[in-house]
């Protein structure tokens, strides 16, 4: 057998160069090297020659054997080294990062801001009261007596601990966010005009419609020669721009007992314009907020002098006023974070 070494170190040497990735350099290395191959036949065909040519084509096949091993080895490390570049070309550092998805505000405390920003843009400003109450701020200074009727559906939570300023005082977790236009007329003099948003808590069971806890937006301006008119104006202004221009209003005599009069808002059911349908429960109306002249016992609680101020007051139902704006039927999907509702607003 021939081998032309000179022109087998040509190929060889092409093939190695030409080697993309360790695969095909592999493939090569068993061509010339491998149990099978080139390299294995040549010392076989060793074996068969005459004595005194050993020598010299055993030196010229182990001189190729080291010629292809060395070229196969520079190869290697090229191809390692090239592979372990590109893995760190696939880490771009300036590929912008893959985005958190970062939250947004509840849809309620939406709904809060912009009830607030409407009557901060009417010279309101923004209070908020503790969720923990005295039975006298919750209750008594608004003209609900321990033994009112009233009382009942208000009813709330008790704490156990009294007042530590006083032990005389019952804690409880308000019902209403109302005990804070005690706490407002208590420090300050009229005129005065805030809004207080916040959580109350009542004793009801859960339901579509009900939580043991829910948000209330209050309202309380007090001043010389507030009127009734004053309070129909501002909550058409109010509404007008929450639910649109094009609403109707209507007040209805109602009663609560730190107002004189009071009333109920309705506003027209902005669904189907009046007409009847399932979110009015075919009434074309839809019950807002409670709302009144305060009670002249309320000024007396807070110590007002006789007969010198007049005020209006009204609180709304935040959740209530969320689920009209969107349609929103049950209540409780506030409450259960799950985000495909949440994200939806
Ligand atoms: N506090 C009343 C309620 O929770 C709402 C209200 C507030 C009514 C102020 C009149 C004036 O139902």
């Amino acid at each position: 057998m021939m081998f032309d070494y000179e022109s087998e170190k040509k190929n060889s040497e092409q093939k190695i160069t030409q080697a993309s990735d360790l695969g095909s350099l592999e493939a090569v290395r068993v061509e010339y090297l491998g149990r099978k191959g080139k390299v294995p036949a040549l010392y076989t065909n060793l074996a068969t020659l005459p004595q005194d040519r050993k020598p010299e084509e055993g030196k010229r096949i182990n001189e190729f054997r080291n010629f292809v091993t060395r070229l196969i080895e520079t190869k290697k490390k090229e191809l390692v080294a090239q592979k372990r570049e590109g893995s760190q070309k696939q880490l771009d550092v300036t590929i912008p990062g893959v985005p958190r998805p970062i939250g947004h505000k509840h849809v309620l405390t939406q709904t809060i801001e912009e009830i607030c920003a409407i009557f901060e843009q009417l010279g309101f400003a923004v209070e908020e009261g503790p969720e923990i109450e005295t039975e006298f701020n919750n209750f008594t200074a608004l003209n609900i007596p321990l033994d009112h009727p009233s009382r009942d559906g208000f009813d709330t939570f008790y704490l156990k601990q009294k007042d530590p300023t006083d032990k005389n005082v019952n804690l409880l977790l308000r019902s209403h966010t109302s005990p804070t236009q005690i706490r407002i007329m208590e420090k300050h003099k009229p005129p005065l005009a805030v809004v207080v948003p916040g959580k109350v808590y009542r004793p009801d069971a859960v339901d579509a419609s009900h939580s043991f806890m829910f948000h209330q937006v209050e309202g309380l301006l007090v001043d010389e020669d507030v009127k009734f008119s004053d309070l129909k104006g501002l909550l058409t202004v109010f509404l007008k721009r929450l639910f649109g221009e094009s609403i109707k209003m209507r007040f209805r005599p109602h009663f609560f007992p730190f107002t004189e009069p009071s009333a109920e808002v309705d506003i027209s059911c902005y669904i189907c314009g009046g007409k009847g349908c399932s979110v009015c429960g075919r009434k074309g109306w839809l019950e807002i907020m409670g709302c009144g002249m305060v009670h002249p016992q309320v000024f007396k609680a807070v110590g007002y002098p006789k007969g010198k101020y007049t005020g209006l007051a009204f609180g709304l139902g935040v959740e209530r006023m969320t689920m009209l704006k969107y349609g929103i039927h049950d209540i409780r999907l506030f409450f259960e974070n799950d985000v495909r509702f949440l994200e939806q607003f």
